[in-house]
């Protein structure tokens, strides 16, 4: 089955999802996502990585009733590794470094914090808290740190119902150029 059909499969299967603590279902977050990045000029693979950056929540079963419960499901790796078997490194990178970018953006940007939803601000804790500032330095080193921080923030812009004027349909074909064969 290609990536493609995969996401698809995924996508549909869990469309009534919601969105741990937040006013939206996870597919229509992930989507509104990629066109926060699309709008921003993204390149095809960061408007990708925005697209599939919470599919780890799709993979975890019983991920929200977890994360009620104070435990992290590590939906940024669940998801990396799962992209990793089909994108490239940058597509993989930029989503398993997403949740660290909201550690970095808390601990360099003293306005983040109170941009961020509810359920985020409350997440931060359970994911590990804020970063030391050695932390934030050794975050943004790492390549496509700063790609991640930009998803971060189309991450947290993406939390609209019903503002989402794409489906996965719509990301067929640049989903197979950026696959791997
Ligand atoms: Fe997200």
């Amino acid at each position: 089955m290609s990536a493609y059909l995969e996401i698809k499969e995924l996508f549909e299967s869990a469309k009534a999802e919601e969105y741990l603590g937040e006013d939206i279902t996870l597919v229509e977050h992930m989507i509104q996502c990629a066109e926060n990045a699309q709008a921003d000029g993204a390149q095809d693979w960061l408007i990708i990585a925005a697209l599939l950056h919470d599919i780890g929540h799709l993979l975890v079963p019983d991920a929200a009733s977890a994360q009620d419960s104070g435990i992290d499901m590590h939906h940024d790796d669940v998801g990396a590794e799962w992209i990793s078997k089909r994108f490239p490194n940058n597509i993989v990178q930029a989503v398993r470094l997403h949740v660290d970018a909201k550690k970095y953006l808390v601990a360099t940007d003293s306005d983040y914090f109170h941009q961020l939803s509810e359920a985020s601000q409350i997440t931060l804790d359970i994911q590990g808290g804020v970063f030391s500032e050695s932390e934030a330095t050794d975050f943004i080193q790492q390549q496509y740190a700063h790609e991640a921080v930009l998803l971060r923030k189309w991450d947290d812009a993406g939390k609209v119902r019903g503002a989402a004027k794409t489906d996965i349909s719509d990301y067929e074909d640049l989903i197979n150029e950026v696959a791997l064969d």
